[in-house]
């Protein structure tokens, strides 16, 4: 029994002194395990006789659940350490300013879209959306362009077949809308004027080579009201150039043009400088073309249930891909569409850019970039 005493208090001593959970565990299974030492000593009990092995066998009893009470405790203190130190060491401080260097990159038709958002909007233009699948009557019979046509065939058509049971019918046939014109139509449906909305989105044409792709983007551009002259058209336009490409002052020409959908059309000019190596936009004299537009066709306000007499409007519609070109210098409209993550590190935007009319487009001196 003396014996027991010095056991227990050797056990108990090495518990109370083991410092992790693995040690406990190793104390555990030595002293209470299948070959542990109070386990040979129980197992020892029956070569004794009766009144020892009854008095040894109480005393083992007690040791033993004296030990396990003992490990028990010291596993919750031991436990209780182990979280502490988690915490201590995996804490993440809040306050840290932000890395230096942003992983992503905002895509330069993304940062073009915002910044052409962002000067529209200050002028009280809408946002209008509208599908890439579209109807042959929103995309070109409503915009003045019948079946037959002529200026039908100056866009590359993608059409859809729209009813996979059928042979395709080139008269039913859906396209995937080659121009947002079919915007100015979706809008005129559903509102009445006073109208003045841009809607921007993916446009596609059967077209290849660096300055076309099948996909592309534009803007387009509606304002119907009483009263609504070229003058507005021409004034609105040009304060745009002069917002974009950050400039007080940007020389533009208008050239007569021709769209179905408008009478008069024309396209609109800026003035650069063109050499071997640079362009530089509000300089020289060379001409750059940057869209089309015009006053919004009788025919169309009809088609959308405007009626001609009362409302006249102003149209235009531009390339963002293109404008991204210009303004940020990239050479070739096919990388845009090549996903090259270092393409993208060297033409893209820090996500935390915001382009706003009062806290700068760019951000980055616009075209000292
Ligand atoms: N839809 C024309 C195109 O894709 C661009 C355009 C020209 C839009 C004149 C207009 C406009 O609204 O008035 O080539």
């Amino acid at each position: 029994m003396e014996n027991l005493d010095s056991l227990k208090n050797e056990i108990l001593s090495k518990i109370n002194a083991s410092t992790d959970l693995k040690v406990l565990d190793d104390i555990r299974v030595s002293v209470l395990g299948k070959k542990g030492q109070i386990t040979e000593m129980m197992k020892g009990l029956g070569a004794l006789p009766l009144e020892e092995k009854i008095a040894l066998g109480k005393g083992l009893n007690i040791l033993k659940s004296e030990v396990e009470n003992a490990i028990e405790a010291q596993k919750i203190i031991l436990e209780d350490k182990a979280l502490n130190e988690k915490l201590t060491t995996e804490t993440i401080d809040v306050t840290l300013p932000i890395r230096p260097e942003t992983q992503g990159r905002i895509h330069p038709v993304s940062k073009i879209y915002e910044e052409v958002v962002a000067i529209f909007g200050e002028m009280g233009f809408d946002v209008a959306n509208g599908p890439d699948i579209e109807d042959q009557f929103h995309n070109f019979n409503a915009l003045n362009m019948p079946g037959n046509h002529p200026a039908r065939q100056m866009q590359d058509t993608f059409y859809l077949n729209n009813d996979p049971t059928k042979p395709f019918d080139m008269d039913t046939a859906y396209v995937i809308r080659t121009h947002t014109s079919g915007m100015q139509i979706r809008t005129m449906e559903k509102q009445q004027p006073p109208i003045r909305i841009i809607a921007p989105g993916r446009t596609y044409r059967s077209d290849y080579d660096a300055t076309h792709t099948p996909m592309f983007h534009q803007v387009e551009g509606l304002v119907i009201d009483k009263n609504i002259t070229m003058a507005h058209l021409k004034g609105c336009l040009y304060d745009f150039m002069k917002a974009f490409f950050e400039l007080d002052e940007i020389p533009v020409r208008y050239r007569p043009s021709y769209f179905p959908f408008t009478e008069p059309s024309a396209e609109m000019d800026i003035g650069c400088l063109k050499t071997k190596t640079e362009l530089k936009i509000g300089a020289g004299t060379d001409w750059l073309e940057v869209l089309g537009c015009g006053m919004v066709h009788p025919n169309v306000l009809k088609a959308g249930g405007i009626n001609p007499d009362e409302y006249q409007g102003f149209a235009f519609g531009l390339g963002i891909d293109r404008l991204a070109m210009l303004k940020y210098g990239i050479p070739d409209l096919r990388t845009f569409f090549e996903s090259d993550v270092r393409w993208l590190k060297h033409y893209g935007f820090t996500p935390l850019d915001l382009s706003s009319m009062t806290g700068g487009l760019s951000n980055n001196g616009g075209l000292a970039r």
